[in-house]
């Protein structure tokens, strides 16, 4: 299992290219089910988990090819109904494929996904998001079975309980294909989920609302294959720029989107950063970051609960005390324990981190809990003292494009290891 070895602490100058969105790709990986012939996604990461998505295609008869960041989707073939526990159970957004083969093949019948790191991750939201649409939906052997009725799928009307980035575009891939109006109310209106729907009235759907909460469905008889350039990572840009402060470094993060960093930036700021910002960069300088902040995740616009650990690494950093709550996932915190084994002084109080900063973080060897947890302790290990060893970076491979080139680049002390073998 390979680890990676961080020497710190560093100081990191000069500017990195961030790559396109792993959330943004995975269920327009998945749209190419809703028409049979060949797609073209632009600007797609290679990582663990677009590559899972492949998988998940091919199993379904679908011919996936990559040429550069290029990805050839070919679903000309692709009958198959059936999404395995084997892929299911090592990325979660496999799910995204439930929607689109029930409405373009009739029946889907995937894995259910089971819970995660930070907890249980329920999928009822897009089950009943189906079931709006007149499916019936059952669970057999662990697996979700959803088949239309006689007749098709009908447009329905959805008043999500929840915010939920992925039974949105779940049941959005869905509505496309059903027949009359479908209403999505409380929708998700993350950029990954724009995405999508932009994608797909390129592709022949009728969407209105796209950018809000109300997303208003006309069916139509058939949606052509996608031809899209995914958005850039927000997350991986915004896990950039919070080097800046932990680093008191001055770096210029490229190929963003600052439109869908605005919460990001102002807790950057909030702490001492200051920004020069243009059409597709971040210019950020942290050497000044000291003040503590008060960070609340919230869905879009709202502050991301996937930029919540990486704001808690530098936050064990600054004057005073912080407190970060995750208002979206009540448990995301195993990345607490494996900090103040850096140093760090973290105490949780419910859905709350309260973090005082501490003068100094050392180095440890420490574990990474899942992907975003991961990128929490490669910036902690970046400013910790003497050297740090991050084990399971299974996970940061999962959703980081060659993160330890990209930070190598900028300066860091940081290498791949080959750790030994998988018990
Ligand atoms: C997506 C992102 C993930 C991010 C999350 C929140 C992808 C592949 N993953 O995950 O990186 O952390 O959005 O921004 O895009 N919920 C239910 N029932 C459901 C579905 C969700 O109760 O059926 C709840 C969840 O427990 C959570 C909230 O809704 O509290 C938001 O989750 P959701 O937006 O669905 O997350 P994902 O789409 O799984």
């Amino acid at each position: 299992m390979d680890r990676f070895l961080i020497h710190g602490p560093c100081t990191l100058s000069g500017s990195v290219r961030v790559s396109g969105a792993k959330n943004a790709v995975l269920p327009l990986m998945a749209a190419t089910l809703l028409s049979r012939g060949v797609s073209r996604i632009h600007n797609v990461p290679d990582l663990r988990d677009t590559r899972t998505m492949a998988k998940v295609l091919e199993t379904l008869g679908a011919e996936v090819h990559r040429e550069g960041s290029t990805l050839t989707i070919d679903t000309t073939a692709a009958d198959g109904v059936d999404a395995p526990y084997e892929l299911v159970k090592t990325m979660r957004a496999s799910i995204y494929v439930l929607g689109p083969l029930l409405a373009a093949k009739g029946k889907a019948r995937v894995s259910l996904p089971g819970g995660c790191a930070w907890g249980p991750r329920p999928v009822d939201l897009h089950l009943k998001g189906m079931e709006t649409l007149g499916a019936v939906v059952e669970l057999e052997g662990g697996y979700i079975v959803a088949r239309q009725p006689s007749g098709g799928l009908t447009g329905g009307d959805m008043d999500f309980e929840t915010s939920s980035v992925g039974a949105t575009a779940n049941l959005l891939m869905a509505a496309v294909l059903a027949r009359g109006t479908s209403v999505l109310e409380n929708a998700a209106r993350e950029p990954e989920v724009t995405q999508l729907a932009e994608a797909l009235v390129d592709a022949g759907a009728k969407i209105e609302g796209i950018g809000t909460t109300t997303l208003t469905v006309e069916g139509v008889e058939e949606i052509r294959p996608l031809e899209v350039t995914v958005i850039p990572d927000r997350i991986e840009a915004g896990t950039f720029l919070t080097a800046a402060p932990i680093l008191h470094s001055k770096l210029k993060v490229e190929g963003l989107r600052p439109d869908h960093l605005g919460a990001t930036l102002e807790v950057l700021e909030a702490c001492g950063c200051s920004f020069q910002v243009g059409e597709d960069f971040v210019e950020i300088d942290g050497s000044a970051a000291s003040a503590p902040v008060n960070v609340v995740t919230r869905p879009y616009p709202g502050f991301a609960t996937d930029m919540q650990a990486q704001t808690m690494a530098v936050a064990t950093l600054l004057d005073g005390i912080s407190v970060i709550t995750d208002t979206i996932y009540p448990d995301r915190f195993t990345h607490v324990a494996e900090l103040r084994r850096l140093g760090a002084q973290i105490r949780l109080d419910g859905n709350s981190a309260v973090v005082t900063g501490v003068e100094r973080l050392s180095g440890a060897p420490v574990m990474a809990t899942d992907l975003r947890a991961s990128a929490a302790l490669i910036l902690a290990g970046l400013a910790a003292h003497g050297e740090t060893l991050v084990d399971r970076i299974y996970h940061i491979d999962r959703g980081y494009e060659q993160i330890e080139r990209k930070l190598a680049a900028l300066g860091a002390r940081i290498e791949r290891v080959e750790g030994p073998p998988t018990p």
